[in-house]
């Protein structure tokens, strides 16, 4: 698929997706979403591809939500329709195994907020701003934030969010645990790539099998998560990947890992 609201660029194993409307403050109109879920399936399927960073273009907006003109024309079916369809697409970011990061760099409000949810990391510029207006415009959030944002924040910052549609800065967001770190504006896309990179230096199995444990166990109860954690430890005792990093601790050596 050859894209048209978004830029994607793979640079050394990291994909770069810029979504690119600044004209409407990258709002998440059909297209995008649907060039969107296909950038999450290269991302997840494509061995040359080992993590995301997912940005807006401009200096205002990270995304401005789900693109108001698109809701006001949709009835419940398709109302309904275009919000699995959103669902499915952040979920296909979430699950695909490799780490994706979004560089916040302006407004993330309704769907941009479910987007930055549904990455493993948030990096967000002093200049960003979040919300969930929804309530505003008479609709309730419908990619995923009345579920991830109450797991990321706990129930009490949620719902102050998803209930008075207020909107915070990047130091709110990152004292109630939304955004994982704050950087000058100039810095962030360096420092989502220097986040990516870090991770690309770990052994990408565990990685992988952290990932899923952390979102399987969240819904499993404790001892199902425990033995869920345990089989993955010793599925990881089986691999060259594992003998590679505690053979190079030992020898004192940078670890070379192969993903096997
Ligand atoms: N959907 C569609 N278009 C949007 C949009 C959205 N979610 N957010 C912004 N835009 C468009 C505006 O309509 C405007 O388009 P125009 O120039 O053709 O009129 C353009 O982007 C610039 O936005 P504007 O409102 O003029 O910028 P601003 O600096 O005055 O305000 C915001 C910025 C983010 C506060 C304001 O745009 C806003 O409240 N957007 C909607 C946020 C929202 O409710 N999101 C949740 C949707 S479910």
């Amino acid at each position: 698929m050859s894209y048209e609201t978004l830029l994607f660029e793979v640079r050394d194993a990291i994909a770069f997706i810029t979504i690119n409307r600044p004209d409407k403050l990258n709002a998440l109109n059909d297209q995008v979403v649907d060039e969107l879920a296909d950038a999450a399936e290269r991302v997840a399927s494509e061995p040359a591809i080992r993590g995301a960073i997912l940005t807006g273009a401009g200096q205002k907006a990270f995304v401005a939500g789900a693109d108001i003109a698109d809701l006001a024309k949709q009835g419940p079916f398709d109302g309904k329709a275009r919000a699995l369809r959103g669902q499915a697409m952040l979920r296909r970011f979430e699950t695909c195994g490799k780490p994706v990061v979004a560089a916040i760099n302006g407004y993330a409000l309704g769907g941009g907020c479910e987007l930055a949810l549904a990455c493993h990391l948030r990096l967000a510029s002093e200049t960003a701003k979040f919300g969930q207006p929804e309530v505003k415009l008479g609709i309730a959030p419908g990619y995923g934030g009345t579920q991830r944002l109450p797991r990321l924040v706990g129930k009490g910052n949620a719902l102050q969010l998803i209930l008075t549609g207020e909107t915070i800065d990047a130091r709110e967001a990152h004292r109630i645990g939304l955004v994982n770190k704050v950087v000058p504006a100039p810095e962030l896309l360096a420092e989502a790539e220097r986040m990516v990179r870090g991770i690309l230096g770990m052994g990408p199995l565990a990685v992988r099998l952290a990932l899923e444990a952390v979102d399987r166990g969240l819904e499993m109860t404790l001892d199902e998560g425990l033995l869920l954690e345990a089989n993955h430890f010793g599925l990881l005792a089986a691999t060259r990947d594992m003998k590679e990093g505690l053979t190079a601790f030992l020898e004192k050596r940078a670890p070379k890992f192969e993903g096997r």
